[in-house]
């Protein structure tokens, strides 16, 4: 892990802490960023300092990853003006996580542009293509208080330096003022994440309903071991942030793990 200054000359607006501190308007005083300039992954990163007893609100921002992780298993490849950052936060003691990457999902969406949309259980869509990436991995109980590291991927700018078949489903945000646009997203994430605390996601089911880019259309689901997929109309989700799958016999719920979601 090598912490330098940002580079200035390849981003529009270079992030440190003194530039974003003073944009923060809720998240003021709960985060505290630290910017790498490389790292393998801010999820790996952050997940050993917690382990070495880095507090809650720490986030960790790298200019590039050279091992970013995505979900299941896959590479999270990183345009080059792109935000890549992982945030360390607990829950109170009891509070189930069901639900807390759709949660995430729901605070970068109402962060960016109207219009855009979620895809279950945690991609982020502008005009149908993917502009942001969720990863939360436990970072085990301290105090009897469950511990999470949520990793976000947001693509800004051009797309192109990015494989192609992963520039061909995602978009980019204008990059030009990257401290504003992630202190919009920090803010959201602090009060969406305050009520997930307090009442876990059932609040927040409508907010993300209303976002839902597959709502009441025909779907596949697809199973990371393969097989044929489930097909039938997505209904949206539950209280717990469980999928509805209508199929020709029954409403299924299906827990977010290994599946993923494509339209017929
Ligand atoms: C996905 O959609 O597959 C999830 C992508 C999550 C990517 C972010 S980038 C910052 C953080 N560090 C990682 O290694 N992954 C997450």
């Amino acid at each position: 892990m090598r912490t330098t200054p940002p580079a200035t000359d390849r981003h529009a607006t270079p992030l440190a802490p003194e530039s974003l501190q003073p944009l923060l308007r809720e998240a003021a005083g709960r985060i505290d960023l630290q910017v790498l300039e490389e790292c393998d992954s801010t999820n790996l990163q952050l997940l050993a300092m917690a382990k070495e007893g880095a507090p809650a609100g720490t986030l960790l921002l790298a200019e590039r990853q050279t091992a970013g992780r995505g979900r299941r298993g896959r590479i999270w490849h990183q345009g080059p003006q792109s935000l890549a950052f992982s945030l360390l936060w607990r829950l109170p003691a009891g509070r189930p996580p069901h639900g807390l990457s759709l949660a995430v999902g729901l605070a970068i969406a109402e962060a960016l542009p109207a219009g855009t949309q979620l895809k279950w259980p945690n991609d982020v869509l502008m005009d149908g293509r993917k502009v942001a990436g969720i990863l939360i991995e436990s970072a085990g109980v301290q105090n009897g208080s469950p511990r999470y590291v949520i990793g976000i991927g947001i693509n800004l700018g051009e797309t192109d330096a990015l494989p192609a078949d992963v520039a061909a489903i995602a978009t980019g945000l204008p990059s030009d003022d990257r401290p504003q646009l992630l202190a919009k997203v920090l803010d959201r994430l602090v009060v969406i994440l305050d009520a997930f605390a307090a009442h876990g996601f059932a609040p927040l089911q409508s907010r993300w309903q209303m976002r839902n880019a597959y709502q009441d259309l025909a779907v596949n689901l697809f199973f990371a071991e393969g097989g044929d997929p489930v097909q039938g109309v997505c209904r949206g989700v539950d209280a717990n942030g469980e999928l509805l799958l209508e199929t020709a016999t029954c409403l299924q719920t299906i827990a977010s793990g290994e599946v993923s979601l494509r339209l017929q």
